[in-house]
């Protein structure tokens, strides 16, 4: 129990690999972009237990650079999914106060993804609730790799030292440098993977897998999730004894 107490929190931010839809859509004979449609409707479910728990950072896995690779339906259906869902939503983040933002390589997506995307972003930049971070055409190397050519680049520049780059200070040159790091990571459907998410910021999260299929998650499953990190002791290196003693300062 003494563990459950040093750590009786909600996590800060909570990433999600949402996994499955396609397997969702073929286990009822159903097209995968099925699975897609009603994983958005588990999206929107989600979204909203979160603000209501009250967590700050909700960041969701929704398109892998990656994903570029699959057949050109489902990627423009992914497409169009998305900006429908983006305009649709955007009335219930204002009246959540919910801030949304985007992570990824915003250039490889579609022009009318891009706007609404934008529009989206602008319209709820002074929102100081939940802040909802979308990853799209999101890849952890490729943006680690962006990172340090930056970096390389305000060296050449004379604007960096090499002796001032710290943890921190490359953390502001990555596409999360606004966020916190994740301190639980949810992924569905089975995969133990972490595929090429958030590398560099995940690494002192809790990871959570769960057999169930990203169109089934609901509020029970989150809950389930959010417990089991209840119960965790997190120790970021240092022994309990150590940990306790921070603590009770
Ligand atoms: C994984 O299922 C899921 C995705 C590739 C994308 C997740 C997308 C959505 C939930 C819908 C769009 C998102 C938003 C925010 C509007 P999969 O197709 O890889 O499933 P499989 O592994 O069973 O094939």
């Amino acid at each position: 129990m003494a563990d459950a107490v040093l750590n009786g929190k909600l996590p800060n931010h909570l990433a999600i690999i949402m996994d499955g839809n396609g397997r969702w859509a073929q286990a009822r004979m159903l097209p995968r972009i099925m699975g897609h449609r009603k994983g958005v409707q588990t999206v929107r479910l989600i979204v909203e237990e979160c603000t209501k728990v009250g967590i700050r950072f909700l960041t969701l896995f929704a398109f892998s650079a990656e994903n570029w690779s699959r057949p050109k339906t489902e990627v423009r259906s992914l497409m169009s999914l998305l900006k429908k869902y983006i305009r649709l939503e955007v009335p219930r983040m204002m009246r959540n106060n919910t801030r949304f933002r985007v992570i990824g390589n915003r250039d490889d997506l579609p022009e009318d993804v891009r706007i609404a995307l934008d529009d989206a972003m602008a319209v709820t930049a002074g929102n100081s609730g939940m802040t909802l971070t979308l990853a799209l055409s999101y890849g952890s190397r490729q943006e680690i790799l962006q990172a340090a050519k930056a970096v390389a680049a305000d060296i050449v520049n004379g604007r960096l030292l090499p002796a001032e780059l710290t943890e921190n200070s490359f953390s502001d040159y990555l596409y999360t440098a606004a966020l916190p790091d994740p301190d639980l990571l949810i992924r569905t459907s089975g995969e133990m993977r972490i595929s090429n998410f958030m590398l560099w910021q995940l690494a002192y999260a809790e990871l959570y897998f769960t057999e169930v299929n990203w169109p089934d998650f609901g509020r029970e499953e989150l809950h389930k999730a959010l417990n089991d990190y209840r119960l965790r002791e997190r120790r970021f290196g240092l022994t309990s004894d150590q940990l306790r003693s921070v603590i009770s300062g």
